[in-house]
Protein backbone atom coordinates (compact mmCIF):
# COMPACT_ATOMS: atom_id res chain seq x y z
CA UNK A 1 0.00 0.00 0.00
CA UNK A 2 1.41 3.27 -0.97
CA UNK A 3 1.77 6.32 1.26
CA UNK A 4 -1.09 8.73 0.47
CA UNK A 5 -3.80 5.58 0.67
CA UNK A 6 -2.33 4.40 4.36
CA UNK A 7 -2.99 8.04 5.55
CA UNK A 8 -6.04 8.23 4.01
CA UNK A 9 -6.92 4.92 5.73
CA UNK A 10 -5.25 5.73 8.87
CA UNK A 11 -6.49 9.16 9.42
CA UNK A 12 -8.81 9.45 12.98
CA UNK A 13 -10.46 11.80 14.59
CA UNK A 14 -8.30 13.05 17.59
CA UNK A 15 -9.83 14.00 20.78
CA UNK A 16 -6.60 15.21 23.05
CA UNK A 17 -3.68 17.25 22.53
CA UNK A 18 -0.16 17.71 23.45
CA UNK A 19 -0.03 21.57 24.52
CA UNK A 20 3.68 22.15 22.11
CA UNK A 21 3.00 23.67 19.16
CA UNK A 22 3.56 22.26 15.62
CA UNK A 23 6.83 23.88 13.70
CA UNK A 24 6.00 26.67 11.22
CA UNK A 25 7.34 24.40 8.41
CA UNK A 26 4.50 21.50 9.61
CA UNK A 27 1.71 24.61 9.45
CA UNK A 28 3.03 26.11 5.99
CA UNK A 29 3.01 22.45 5.18
CA UNK A 30 -0.42 21.67 5.72
CA UNK A 31 -1.72 25.56 4.60
CA UNK A 32 -0.19 24.38 1.43
CA UNK A 33 -2.14 21.10 1.15
CA UNK A 34 -5.24 23.43 2.02
CA UNK A 35 -4.82 25.99 -0.81
CA UNK A 36 -4.63 23.15 -3.29
CA UNK A 37 -7.95 21.20 -2.89
CA UNK A 38 -9.96 21.68 -5.72
CA UNK A 39 -12.85 24.26 -5.78
CA UNK A 40 -15.47 24.47 -8.33
CA UNK A 41 -14.31 26.87 -11.31
CA UNK A 42 -11.31 27.08 -9.52
CA UNK A 43 -13.00 29.87 -7.66
CA UNK A 44 -11.18 29.15 -4.53
CA UNK A 45 -13.60 31.24 -2.06
CA UNK A 46 -11.75 30.28 0.75
CA UNK A 47 -9.65 32.29 3.34
CA UNK A 48 -7.87 30.10 5.88
CA UNK A 49 -7.13 31.58 9.97
CA UNK A 50 -4.68 29.87 11.53
CA UNK A 51 -5.29 30.66 15.47
CA UNK A 52 -1.88 29.37 17.59
CA UNK A 53 -3.17 31.69 20.13
CA UNK A 54 -4.81 29.82 23.51
CA UNK A 55 -6.52 32.76 24.50
CA UNK A 56 -8.60 32.68 20.98
CA UNK A 57 -8.76 29.06 20.72
CA UNK A 58 -10.38 29.00 24.63
CA UNK A 59 -12.61 32.24 23.77
CA UNK A 60 -14.08 30.62 20.60
CA UNK A 61 -14.80 27.41 22.69
CA UNK A 62 -16.14 29.31 25.17
CA UNK A 63 -18.72 31.03 22.55
CA UNK A 64 -19.47 27.72 21.49
CA UNK A 65 -21.15 26.54 25.01
CA UNK A 66 -22.71 29.85 25.55
CA UNK A 67 -24.66 29.52 21.72
CA UNK A 68 -25.68 25.80 22.88
CA UNK A 69 -26.95 27.00 26.08
CA UNK A 70 -28.81 29.73 25.08
CA UNK A 71 -29.95 27.75 22.20
CA UNK A 72 -31.67 24.83 24.65
CA UNK A 73 -31.04 21.93 21.76
CA UNK A 74 -31.01 18.92 23.61
CA UNK A 75 -27.97 16.52 24.17
CA UNK A 76 -25.85 19.59 22.61
CA UNK A 77 -26.53 21.22 25.92
CA UNK A 78 -25.41 18.27 28.04
CA UNK A 79 -22.71 17.69 25.92
CA UNK A 80 -20.93 21.12 26.14
CA UNK A 81 -21.60 21.19 30.26
CA UNK A 82 -19.83 18.07 30.47
CA UNK A 83 -16.92 19.00 32.71
CA UNK A 84 -13.28 19.77 30.48
CA UNK A 85 -15.39 20.01 27.72
CA UNK A 86 -13.50 21.79 24.72
CA UNK A 87 -15.15 22.40 21.64
CA UNK A 88 -11.35 22.43 20.12
CA UNK A 89 -10.41 19.81 22.12
CA UNK A 90 -7.71 22.23 23.49
CA UNK A 91 -5.85 21.77 20.59
CA UNK A 92 -2.24 24.41 20.12
CA UNK A 93 -3.29 25.11 16.88
CA UNK A 94 -6.80 26.08 15.41
CA UNK A 95 -7.87 26.77 11.26
CA UNK A 96 -11.15 28.34 10.47
CA UNK A 97 -11.87 27.37 7.14
CA UNK A 98 -14.41 30.41 6.16
CA UNK A 99 -15.82 31.22 2.69
CA UNK A 100 -17.74 33.13 0.51
CA UNK A 101 -21.38 32.05 0.68
CA UNK A 102 -21.89 33.79 -2.40
CA UNK A 103 -20.16 30.93 -4.26
CA UNK A 104 -22.32 28.00 -5.33
CA UNK A 105 -20.50 24.90 -4.17
CA UNK A 106 -18.29 26.66 -1.09
CA UNK A 107 -19.76 24.12 1.62
CA UNK A 108 -17.93 21.65 -0.95
CA UNK A 109 -14.81 23.67 -1.72
CA UNK A 110 -14.11 24.36 2.07
CA UNK A 111 -14.61 20.46 3.05
CA UNK A 112 -12.26 19.49 0.32
CA UNK A 113 -9.83 22.05 1.87
CA UNK A 114 -10.32 20.55 5.38
CA UNK A 115 -9.91 16.82 4.25
CA UNK A 116 -6.56 18.39 2.56
CA UNK A 117 -5.62 19.82 6.06
CA UNK A 118 -6.59 16.10 7.52
CA UNK A 119 -4.16 14.15 5.12
CA UNK A 120 -1.42 16.33 5.04
CA UNK A 121 -1.19 16.40 8.53
CA UNK A 122 -1.43 12.48 9.34
CA UNK A 123 1.42 12.17 7.33
CA UNK A 124 3.10 14.46 8.96
CA UNK A 125 2.40 12.54 11.93
CA UNK A 126 -0.20 15.46 13.47
CA UNK A 127 -3.39 14.70 14.38
CA UNK A 128 -6.52 16.92 13.59
CA UNK A 129 -10.49 17.07 14.21
CA UNK A 130 -12.71 18.08 11.66
CA UNK A 131 -15.06 20.39 13.96
CA UNK A 132 -17.96 22.06 12.41
CA UNK A 133 -19.51 22.71 15.97
CA UNK A 134 -18.23 26.15 16.25
CA UNK A 135 -20.84 27.87 13.54
CA UNK A 136 -23.10 27.43 16.66
CA UNK A 137 -20.85 30.40 17.89
CA UNK A 138 -20.17 32.00 14.51
CA UNK A 139 -23.69 32.04 13.16
CA UNK A 140 -24.54 34.07 16.57
CA UNK A 141 -24.25 37.91 16.22
CA UNK A 142 -21.48 37.88 18.82
CA UNK A 143 -19.79 34.83 16.94
CA UNK A 144 -20.12 36.82 13.68
CA UNK A 145 -18.60 40.13 15.25
CA UNK A 146 -15.71 37.82 16.84
CA UNK A 147 -14.53 36.53 13.43
CA UNK A 148 -14.08 40.24 12.26
CA UNK A 149 -12.08 41.04 15.34
CA UNK A 150 -10.05 37.60 14.67
CA UNK A 151 -9.61 39.32 11.03
CA UNK A 152 -11.55 37.12 9.03
CA UNK A 153 -12.63 39.09 5.95
CA UNK A 154 -15.91 41.10 5.63
CA UNK A 155 -16.96 38.83 2.62
CA UNK A 156 -15.94 35.07 4.32
CA UNK A 157 -17.72 33.60 7.21
CA UNK A 158 -16.40 30.65 9.17
CA UNK A 159 -17.64 27.38 8.01
CA UNK A 160 -15.31 24.59 9.45
CA UNK A 161 -12.74 24.64 11.92
CA UNK A 162 -10.05 22.02 12.40
CA UNK A 163 -8.15 21.65 15.38
CA UNK A 164 -4.43 20.88 14.70
CA UNK A 165 -1.87 19.40 16.89
CA UNK A 166 0.99 16.65 18.19
CA UNK A 167 -1.29 13.97 19.43
CA UNK A 168 -1.27 12.56 22.96
CA UNK A 169 -3.57 9.87 22.88
CA UNK A 170 -3.29 7.01 20.20
CA UNK A 171 -5.79 7.13 17.28
CA UNK A 172 -9.24 5.66 18.02
CA UNK A 173 -10.27 2.33 15.94
CA UNK A 174 -12.16 3.08 12.68
CA UNK A 175 -16.22 2.25 12.98
CA UNK A 176 -17.06 -0.50 10.82
CA UNK A 177 -17.47 0.67 6.99
CA UNK A 178 -21.37 1.07 6.03
CA UNK A 179 -21.88 -2.29 3.83
CA UNK A 180 -23.69 -1.72 0.42
CA UNK A 181 -22.13 1.67 0.11
CA UNK A 182 -20.88 1.37 -3.46
CA UNK A 183 -22.38 -0.03 -6.17
CA UNK A 184 -20.08 -0.25 -9.69
CA UNK A 185 -21.95 -0.72 -12.97
CA UNK A 186 -18.93 -2.98 -15.06
CA UNK A 187 -18.98 -3.10 -18.84
CA UNK A 188 -20.43 -6.19 -20.14
CA UNK A 189 -22.44 -6.66 -16.57
CA UNK A 190 -26.56 -6.51 -17.54
CA UNK A 191 -27.15 -3.05 -16.33
CA UNK A 192 -30.09 -0.91 -15.33
CA UNK A 193 -28.72 1.63 -18.30
CA UNK A 194 -30.17 -1.05 -20.74
CA UNK A 195 -33.34 -0.80 -19.41
CA UNK A 196 -33.38 2.90 -18.93
CA UNK A 197 -32.33 3.02 -22.96
CA UNK A 198 -34.66 0.92 -23.97
CA UNK A 199 -37.57 2.82 -22.20
CA UNK A 200 -36.29 6.25 -24.21
C1 LIG B 1 -18.64 17.82 8.50
C2 LIG B 1 -18.03 17.24 9.75
C3 LIG B 1 -18.26 17.85 10.96
C4 LIG B 1 -17.68 17.34 12.14
N1 LIG B 1 -17.86 18.04 13.31
C5 LIG B 1 -17.27 17.57 14.43
C6 LIG B 1 -17.37 18.31 15.65
O1 LIG B 1 -17.97 19.38 15.72
N2 LIG B 1 -16.75 17.81 16.74
C7 LIG B 1 -16.05 16.64 16.70
O2 LIG B 1 -15.51 16.23 17.74
N3 LIG B 1 -15.93 15.92 15.56
C8 LIG B 1 -16.51 16.36 14.43
N4 LIG B 1 -16.35 15.68 13.25
C9 LIG B 1 -15.53 14.45 13.23
C10 LIG B 1 -16.41 13.21 13.12
O3 LIG B 1 -17.06 13.00 14.34
C11 LIG B 1 -15.53 12.00 12.72
O4 LIG B 1 -14.92 12.26 11.48
C12 LIG B 1 -16.32 10.71 12.64
O5 LIG B 1 -16.81 10.35 13.90
C13 LIG B 1 -15.49 9.56 12.07
O6 LIG B 1 -14.33 9.35 12.85
P1 LIG B 1 -12.86 9.48 12.24
O7 LIG B 1 -12.67 10.88 11.77
O8 LIG B 1 -11.96 9.13 13.39
O9 LIG B 1 -12.74 8.51 11.12
C14 LIG B 1 -16.89 16.17 12.07
C15 LIG B 1 -16.66 15.57 10.83
C16 LIG B 1 -17.20 16.09 9.69
C17 LIG B 1 -16.87 15.46 8.36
Amino acid sequence: MNETIRNILERRSIRAYRPEQIKDEERDIILQAAMHAPSAMGKQPWHFTVIQRKDIIDAISEGVKKAAINRNIPGLKERVLEPGFHALYAAPTAIIISGDKTSKFVYADCAAAAENILIAAQSLGIGTCFIAMTDIFFSTEEGRKFAREIGIPECYEPIYTVAVGYKACDAPQPAPRKENAVTILRQGDGSVFVAFQKNH
